[in-house]
């Protein structure tokens, strides 16, 4: 029997209630499919640093090398400083573990989730690559006179070649798997110089290395048009750590809401961490109301990237079949159900899709 061994971080508001439903599907899958699986819980986020002044320490950081995957609810709590513990927890594991591919499909599974006019899910089917440990998000920067009318606030945006280079080879070859064989650039060349960088990168490592995939450009404000007119343009699509963030949300709505949106952060080869692309959602947390959907399809990832692709697929089809047989009638909140009872829903469905 194959052991896994998994690092578990619920974390704050919603985070606990829609990991609890993850875990529970993975157990679920686990015991179907012939798989161990070895949880350890970590106490890491607003309660346990209200209680003891610890946010994440690099050594709990780099302890987590010893697990095979790391699953997060969410991290953000009102009663905290803006962005303390994200930057410590969130940014912590994906620059502290080099989790330099954010991967975040964008999949229509039925037509009446999408807020967009005659599209289905043969129009919305994309996987984004967002880069995950340069850009504005690397806090290099600082204020001068801060709190004085003559406040200076600087952030400074970092492209690396060596980054550049990695993230389209990761991208590349994620575009030779899928169908279409095409990848779509997604940058700000045209206004942000250091965009330059990227623009020669992706088109000496195409040209070189992958003569066989398509290779298109957009910049990000004229993508975010396309993707709301013509999503069915997009295949996979590479772009950066800020532009991303941005643009998986958009790409989160069209899909069916944030309760339905999953992402890996991943170092090929190395421990890497899922999670669900929604935060905290302080409004809902405690409720049993959140959609746990997208904390189950952050499993459903794990999944895959541990090798284990059948009971991926198993908790795919479970997700899909709920929502297009109107067993869980959307990803939204309130939606009639309670996490718990949507978990269970999933449950019941995983054993059934791998029977
Ligand atoms: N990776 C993370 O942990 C992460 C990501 C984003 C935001 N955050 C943090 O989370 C906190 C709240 O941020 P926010 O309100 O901007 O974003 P959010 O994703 O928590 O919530 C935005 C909205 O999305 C919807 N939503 C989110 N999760 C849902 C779910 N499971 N089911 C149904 N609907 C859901 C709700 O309408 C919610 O109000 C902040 O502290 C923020 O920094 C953390």
């Amino acid at each position: 029997m194959k052991t896994f061994r998994i690092a578990v971080l619920p974390g704050d508001g919603i985070g606990p209630e829609v990991t609890r439903e993850a875990v529970g599907v993975l157990d679920a899958v686990a015991s179907v499919a012939d798989l161990r699986i070895e949880t350890t819980e970590f106490p890491h986020g607003a309660e346990h640093y209200l209680k003891t002044g610890e946010t994440f320490p690099q050594e709990t950081i780099q302890g987590m090398r010893q697990y095979d995957a790391i699953l997060l609810g969410a991290i953000g709590d009102p009663r905290i400083e803006v962005g303390k513990l994200e930057r410590a927890i969130i940014s912590g594991l994906r620059f502290g573990l080099d989790l330099y591919i954010n991967l975040r499909p964008i999949k229509l599974f039925d037509a009446k989730l999408c807020p967009l006019k005659d599209k289905g899910p043969e129009h919305l089917d994309l996987v984004v690559v967002r880069e995950n440990t340069e850009d504005l998000y690397t806090d290099m920067g600082g204020f001068f006179k801060k709190g004085t009318p003559d406040e200076v606030a600087l952030q400074n945006m970092i492209l690396t070649r060596k980054g550049a280079d990695r993230l389209f080879r990761f991208s590349f070859d994620l575009a030779r798997k899928r169908p279409r064989k095409k990848l779509t650039m997604i940058d700000k060349a045209n206004a942000v110089r250091a965009f330059d960088l990227w623009t020669r990168a992706f088109a000496e490592i195409g040209h070189r290395e992958y003569p066989d995939i398509e290779r298109d450009h957009a910049y990000i404000d004229a993508a975010c048009m396309w993707l709301v007119k013509n999503p069915e343009w997009f295949d996979t699509v590479v772009t950066s750590n800020v532009f991303g963030d941005i643009f998986t949300d958009l790409g989160a709505v069209l899909q069916g809401g944030m309760g339905l949106a999953a992402s890996g952060n991943i170092h090929p080869g190395q421990v890497s961490m899922f999670e669900p692309i929604h935060g905290s959602a302080p409004k809902y947390a405690g409720k049993n109301v959140a959609n746990p959907l997208a904390a189950i399809l952050a499993v459903q990832m794990m999944l895959d990237f541990l090798g284990e692709e059948r009971a991926a697929r198993a908790v795919e089809t479970a997700v899909r079949g709920a929502l297009v047989e109107g067993e869980i009638p959307s990803a939204n909140a309130n939606n009639g159900l309670s996490t718990e009872q949507m978990g269970a829903i999933i449950r019941r469905r995983v054993k059934e899709a791998w029977a």
